[in-house]
């Protein structure tokens, strides 16, 4: 995607050949500053810190950490600590152990000697095939766009909610619920995206906002619990939503909140479509108990960040010294409540039977 008419990703190899450049999304959407990324410690703090965030693009990043421990530690010692020093850096999107698994199971085999080529190679193939997968979704939930839009009087235009950031940023390039946005948009389809604030780190009002922003799609940002009064205004046509993980009865695990916007949506009859690439499900879970939800500092919930009237960036506490405070990080929407799951092999009911014959493949190594 383009910030102001220059093409990122939010990930990539630097001309250097071997260290990692990433969007420091801590900063956005008040600065734009570019993140190196030298070792894989560094590589597992951006993943814990936020500095880069989102299911598909912490799996990436793991990813491009392995092939730089491999620069520094080809050994087998070095693949087990890389992956050990990976693997705990955030619980909840089962996309940073299916990167770190398929680059364990590349390099174990190999000399030492070809590894860190080897790890390189196979960690831009996985950004690679992200940004594939995604313009697959963006197709398939193109179609469910359009079938609103058919029905929409001239002129008019088609309301997505979304929560979160399930963007470009949160993925390599395209993004997972904004990818159909994305692509409607190019079409020349009239999308507007009411755009959750998503407390309590509002991803939603800085890096959504900020990315439909730079592409020029229209949107507006809403507080949290504004969802359901618009649903009930006939203000939403669709909700699309991303996944940090999917069990295989089609449970749907996600940011804080989405539960809430699922039951919204299933009470006013606005279909709720989430989209994931398939290395979001997780094939080893048979529902969403068993997802391991994030707890985060307190201080995310007790204190806001923002710029001030002269420039500055300031951050500033909100609630009672003294008050306890909860941070759950994510939720999880039961099957029930999901209209339907946009993945890059078409437009699948939220159940097992569903995803194992989408993906036989991954069914199949899940049982092994
Ligand atoms: O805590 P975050 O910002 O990593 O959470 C991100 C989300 O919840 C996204 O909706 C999810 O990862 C899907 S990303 C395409």
């Amino acid at each position: 995607m383009k910030v102001d008419g220059k093409h990122y990703r939010s990930i990539w190899l630097e001309p250097d050949g071997w260290s990692v450049g990433a969007i420091d999304q801590r900063r956005l959407p008040h600065e734009f500053v570019i993140a190196r990324l030298t070792n894989c410690a560094e590589a597992a703090d951006a993943i814990r810190s936020m500095l880069v965030r989102g299911a598909p693009l912490i799996g990436a990043t793991a990813a491009f950490g392995m092939a730089l421990a491999m620069h520094e530690d080809a050994s087998d010692a070095g693949i087990e600590r890389a992956y050990q020093t990976l693997i705990v850096a955030r619980p909840t999107a089962i996309n940073l152990k299916w990167a770190l698994d398929e680059m364990r199971a590349v390099l174990r085999p190999l000399d030492p000697s070809a590894r860190a080529q080897v790890a390189y190679a196979r960690a831009g193939a996985i950004a690679d095939e992200d940004v594939v997968i995604n313009q697959g979704m963006a197709r398939n939930g193109l179609a469910l766009i359009e079938t609103i839009a058919a029905r929409k009087k001239a002129g008019e235009a088609i309301n997505v909610l979304t929560h979160c950031n399930a963007g470009w940023l949160a993925t390599v390039d395209w993004g997972t619920a904004t990818a159909p946005i994305y692509l409607a948009h190019d079409r020349g389809h009239k999308v507007h995206v009411w755009v959750d604030e998503t407390r309590p780190r509002n991803q939603g009002a800085s890096l959504t906002a900020w990315e439909l922003g730079h592409h020029g799609v229209p949107h507006t940002v809403i507080p949290d619990n504004t969802g359901g009064h618009l649903m009930q205004h006939g203000m939403v046509d669709l909700v699309i939503v991303g996944t940090d993980r999917v069990a295989v009865n089609g449970d749907v695990c996600n940011k804080i909140g989405t539960y809430l916007k699922a039951l919204a949506a299933f009470d006013n009859g606005v279909p709720f479509y989430v989209a994931l690439p398939s290395p979001t499900i997780d094939f080893n879970i048979s529902d969403g108990r068993q997802v391991p939800i994030e707890q985060r500092g307190g201080e995310e919930v007790a204190a806001m960040t923002g710029r001030t009237a002269d420039g500055r960036i300031e951050t500033v506490r909100i609630v009672p010294e003294g008050s306890p405070v909860a941070n759950y990080a994510f939720d999880v929407t039961p099957a029930r409540l999901v209209t339907g799951l946009i993945t890059e092999r078409g437009v699948l009911k939220p159940e097992r039977m569903a995803l194992a014959a989408a993906f036989p493949e991954r069914m199949a190594s899940a049982a092994e």
